[in-house]
């Protein structure tokens, strides 16, 4: 007992002593922990040019070094003798690429501009952290896309819509925040990944961002973010020359308006002289657009893009336009041809400096979706992607999701643009953005793990040719150090994360089975349905998936190019992963896969919640690897997922059960041994309760706390044993419940629900567990589970699960 003792104090203090006890995350992957490197580097630093973002060149470098190898470079004017590491740029005027070379005894970095240093420096770190020799160095890089840049959606309120670590980076109370650190913070990390550009408010955007006493603020944030070569772009309402403009109109003909946007981009950029431009969405969910005037969406972005036009701005146009009062009873219908429905014929009547900022599919960042058809539809117009890094239909970083392996797919897809090799990073020639939605939390985006997709998304963005594979090691290295184990179980869980995700919630191309018109977070199978938003499934007792066939359908798949259309139309090509995207099947009908389809969603949604109990287990094993802080919040984060994970199996497989009546060949659906519901436990005080839907809690019920402190019962009489208890309770968001689980007379656990999840409802959002490890049960044991409701929240209990050790 005392060794045990003492090696766990000396662990301890080797852990404190190595300074990785409890990290925050805030340092992303650019720690600069010490590692071992061979490779003499010069002492000292030169960088020729003084402007700010160089002088951040330079500053990075010595951090890093200092950090990484425990030396602080000498800055001097000019290279002495023996050498030194030089940032030099060439002001070429060329986007953004960089050399690294050695140069006797000298490395220098070269960059086509100010902001090619910076990167080159960021690569050169990179390459010491991931212990790649920097001897010899002779390499060239420049990036696929110009226009890399993030979109916050950030409020001026401080709040950010679908933003799930914490509160705006840049905003509060309708102005900049004072200390704007942060934002610059935020620019070095961007910057870390060659990302240029950031959108700094909400594409539903506030009119007010163009208010002229909010420009100082605005050209505050600007300066934070400049230093590390991003630019600041700002989202606008269309509705604006009228709203804050004191016009009576804003029809984009409309002289006086013309004219008061071009003043307006004048006085912006008088302010900000580098300012990347505007983001607009019109016409779109509500929003003001050209359509109130009977114009068109060229009409709409050419009055804007003629007043940033002589400022050199770009303007992007969401390309997210579509319809959603339609007609759900009429079976041709179909959201997902909106786009091209909305701006082919457009195409040839936009100024050049419109960009159209089109998402990955045709629908909402949904866990799976074709690509847009919208890339392969314009000739004479300049498409960008937008994708969403923030985790919004993707678990909202409760879950771990790594996007890169979608992505990648995205970029690569070959539209076959008349028949010719049209890769969608080919066709995005108008940049590539990343809805980021970074907030205040230390980790920046709640989740340890979801750092993972900014990385990637830089990555990707300068180069899309670099693998899954590859992105997930260098980011599993760089943030959690370089033990090979902990590499390894970071990559398989990230790489492996998308069709885990995509197992529980929206297998074969179903998209995802959320909460559609309310938080697009919890399972809720129709919610889709009967409504005009158009996500529809149209499940029934036969069959399930949109028809969106040529032959019979909405003719979605029509608006591809031939040789991609014909792969989409026939049952026989379409791959199964979109399969109810694009058809309607009955339930019955035989995956490529060799299975049918009920079959395949009973077993997906068991093979994806399987697979993130086997994350936390493989995640166990880092305990000691990893700093404790950071292997904690993760582990909680992986246990929490590996619940919901369940809560979402059990919902989508009963609910397709009830539809179709046909069985699971495996005998898992609708049989839990081990589980005993809460409503038909003895209760005192609880009440059984129907929840809605019905599929978000097992059998339907929950048991409801109507008074002070009520008590669940339940009488064990299975075999004696160790085992674990899941108490499957919800933790609504309006109150912190408190819990006690007692066998017999010995309370055993106690816990407080105070856990922020996106509902005060009682459903699947808010449905969790508690797991009490290691109790030693006999037959006829009582388990009593007693709550205390707060608040609006009444301490509800879904069942208790009684397990083996450790699931
Ligand atoms: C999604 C998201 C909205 C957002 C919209 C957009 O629908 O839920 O919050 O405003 O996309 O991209 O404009």
């Amino acid at each position: 007992m005392e060794d045990t003792l003492r090696r766990a104090l000396i662990l301890s203090a080797i852990l404190l002593a190595q300074g990785v006890w409890g990290e925050s995350g805030y340092d992303a992957w650019l720690r600069y922990r010490p590692v071992e490197h061979r490779d003499p580097l010069p002492a000292a630093v030169v960088a020729e040019g003084d402007s700010a973002v160089i002088a951040s060149a330079r500053e990075e470098l010595i951090r890093g070094i200092r950090g990484m190898l425990g030396r602080t470079l000498r800055i001097e004017p000019r290279p002495p003798v023996e050498g030194a590491i030089v940032l030099r740029s060439t002001n070429s005027g060329l986007p953004d690429g960089f050399e690294l070379k050695g140069e006797g005894g000298s490395i220098v970095v070269a960059g086509a501009t100010d902001r090619g240093v910076l990167y080159g420096v960021f690569a050169l770190l990179r390459k010491i952290a991931l212990g790649e020799t920097v001897k010899n160095l002779n390499e060239r890089q420049t990036p696929w896309f110009d226009v890399r840049w993030v979109n916050q959606w950030d409020n001026l309120d401080g709040s950010i819509e679908r933003g799930y670590g914490g509160r705006s980076l840049f905003w509060e109370n309708s102005h900049a925040r004072a200390d704007l650190r942060r934002v610059s913070d935020y620019g070095r990390l961007l910057a870390s990944v060659g990302i240029n550009g950031c959108s700094i408010n909400n594409v539903n955007a506030n009119p007010r961002i163009l208010a002229s006493d909010l420009l100082p603020e605005i050209v505050r944030i600007a300066d934070a973010l400049r230093r590390w070569g991003v630019r600041t772009v700002l989202s606008v309402d269309f509705g604006s020359p009228k709203t804050i403009g004191g016009l009576n109109t804003f029809d984009p003909l409309d002289a006086g308006v013309a004219e008061w946007w071009k003043a307006k981009a004048d006085e912006i950029y008088r302010a900000i002289p580098d300012l990347g431009g505007f983001v607009l969405k019109a016409d779109s969910e509500g929003r003001a657009g050209p359509s109130a005037y009977g114009r068109t969406h060229a009409d709409a972005a050419n009055v804007i893009a003629r007043a940033l036009k002589p400022h050199g701005g770009l303007l992007f146009y969401r390309g997210f336009v579509y319809d959603h009062h339609m007609d759900w009873n009429n079976l041709k219908n179909d959201r997902a041809r909106a786009a091209v429905d909305n701006f082919r014929e457009l195409d040839g009547k936009f100024e050049a400096n419109v960009v159209l900022q089109v998402k990955n599919g045709p629908i909402d960042f949904q866990v799976r979706e074709p690509v847009s058809p919208l890339f392969g539809a314009l000739e004479k117009t300049n498409p960008s992607l937008e994708l969403q890094i923030t985790q919004e239909y993707m678990g909202q970083a409760r879950h771990t999701v790594f996007l890169a392996p979608m992505w990648k797919q995205t970029l690569d897809f070959d539209l076959r643009v008349r028949g010719e090799p049209t890769p969608v990073k080919r066709l995005a020639k108008g940049g590539i953005i990343g809805v980021a939605n970074a907030g205040l939390d230390e980790n920046w985006f709640g989740n340890h793990l979801s750092q993972a997709n900014l990385y990637g998304f830089g990555r990707l963005a300068w180069n899309p040719g670099l693998s899954s594979e590859r992105i997930a090691g260098e980011w599993a290295r760089l943030t959690f150090g370089d033990n090979l184990k902990v590499a390894d179980v970071v990559s398989h869980i990230l790489l492996t994360s998308w069709r885990t995700y995509e197992n529980y919630t929206g297998p074969l191309g179903l998209q995802t089975l959320t909460d559609i018109t309310g938080n697009h977070y919890g399972v809720n199978v129709e919610a889709s349905e009967r409504n005009g938003w158009g996500q529809w499934h149209r499940a029934d007792d036969k069959g399930v998936g949109m028809d969106r066939s040529v032959a019979t359908g909405t003719g979605f798949i029509g608006q591809y190019w031939p040789e991609v259309a014909r792969v989409y139309e026939s049952l026989d090509t379409c791959p199964d992963d979109l399969l109810l995207f694009m058809h309607h099947v009955a339930y019955t009908h035989v995956l490529h896969s060799g299975k049918t389809v009920i079959q395949s969603l009973y077993d997906s949604h068991y093979d994806g919640a399987e697979a993130v109990e086997g994350y936390v287990k493989q995640w166990r094993e880092l305990r000691g690897l990893v700093d404790e802080r950071r292997y904690q919040e993760v582990l909680a984060q992986l246990e929490y997922q590996a619940g919901q994970a369940e809560v979402w199996r059990d919902a989508v497989t009963n609910w397709f059960f009830r539809a179709s009546k046909a069985p699971d060949a495996k005998g898992r659906v609708g049989r839990y041994p081990g589980r005993w519901e809460a409503e038909s436990a003895q209760l005192q005080g609880y009440q059984a309760a129907d929840v809605t839907p019905w599929e978000s809690a097992s059998g339907g019920k929950a048991a409801v706390c109507g008074s002070a402190r009520c008590t669940a019962q339940f009488s064990y009489s299975g075999r004696p044993g160790w085992f674990d208890v899941r108490v499957q309770y919800f933790d609504q968001n309006n109150g912190a419940a408190r819990y006690r689980v007692w066998v017999n007379d010995q309370m055993v656990d106690e816990w407080t629900a105070a856990d922020h999840l996106p509902t005060q409802k009682i459903d699947g959002s808010s449905s969790t567990r508690r797991t009490i490890g290691g109790l030693a049960l006999r037959p006829g044991d009582r388990i009593r589970v007693e709550g205390w409701p707060d608040g609006g929240e009444v301490a509800a209990l879904d069942y208790i699960e009684i397990v083996g050790p450790g699931g």
